[in-house]
């Protein structure tokens, strides 16, 4: 039987592994920073090599949002530091500065539920899915995603994905469909009408429904 999935809220597990960079246990190299976990079928695979060459590229953006990238592939440390080199090629890199678990026995594929039943080696072992975990400071999940194999993944839309999980964990606000920083936010079905101007005093436009609800109450970005 596989293992339960992990549900938004859950403490993510700690574990031990060993990485290009090293051994590693997971809470004490995430510290009091975020983190997220993606994870990749196989090195030397074209579209796993676009994914960790993005990351390289984005590392600036996740430092600014205090978020460690940590990777996960289903072969060894010395075969991670191989691909390495055509990782910073083909992404014109200088250097490659974030760990990629070396998950060769499939011990935490298997421990995460990351086993992609539709996607099978060549020796018909099921592949590893792409997983993306965000891990919040406390150790909680956050976000999780799964995406196919086949597809790779958007990390403009997990970086804003991070923006809105950051805003919306300290202002009584959620973030609409396509939002981007700084756009306009929606009030929290839970704040109370009398609460308003007090938590908001730029304002609040309510939008007419015809079921006459007052629910869809719009606010600019609050500023942290
Ligand atoms: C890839 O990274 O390109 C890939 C890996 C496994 C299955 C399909 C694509």
């Amino acid at each position: 039987m596989s293992p339960k999935a992990l549900n938004i809220g859950d403490p993510f597990p700690n574990f031990e592994a060993q990485t290009n960079l090293g051994k590693i246990d997971f809470y004490d190299w995430m510290a009091d920073s975020w983190a997220i976990l993606f994870s990749h079928p196989a090195d030397f695979t074209p579209v796993c090599t676009t994914e960790l060459a993005r990351v390289a590229q984005l590392i600036p953006e996740f430092q600014k949002r205090g978020i460690k990238p940590i990777a996960l592939s289903c072969d060894t440390a010395e075969s991670h530091n191989a691909w390495i080199e055509d990782i910073k090629s083909y992404g014109k890199l200088a250097s490659f500065d974030y760990p990629i678990i070396a998950d060769d026995k499939r011990e935490l594929a298997v421990k995460l539920n990351m086993l992609d039943k539709d996607e099978l080696n060549a020796a018909g072992i099921p592949l590893t899915c792409r997983a993306v975990f965000v891990i919040d400071d406390k150790k909680k999940l956050r976000l999780s995603i799964l995406y196919p194999a086949t597809t790779g993944r958007n990390f403009d839309e997990i970086l804003r994905v991070v923006d809105s999980l950051k805003l919306t964990q300290t202002k009584s606000v959620a973030t609409p469909a396509d939002w981007q920083p700084g756009g306009q936010c929606m009030v929290l079905p839970t704040v109370q009408a009398v609460d308003v101007p007090q938590l908001f005093p730029n304002g609040v436009q309510t939008i007419q429904v015809p079921s006459g609800k007052s629910y869809l109450r719009i606010t600019a970005q609050p500023q942290n």
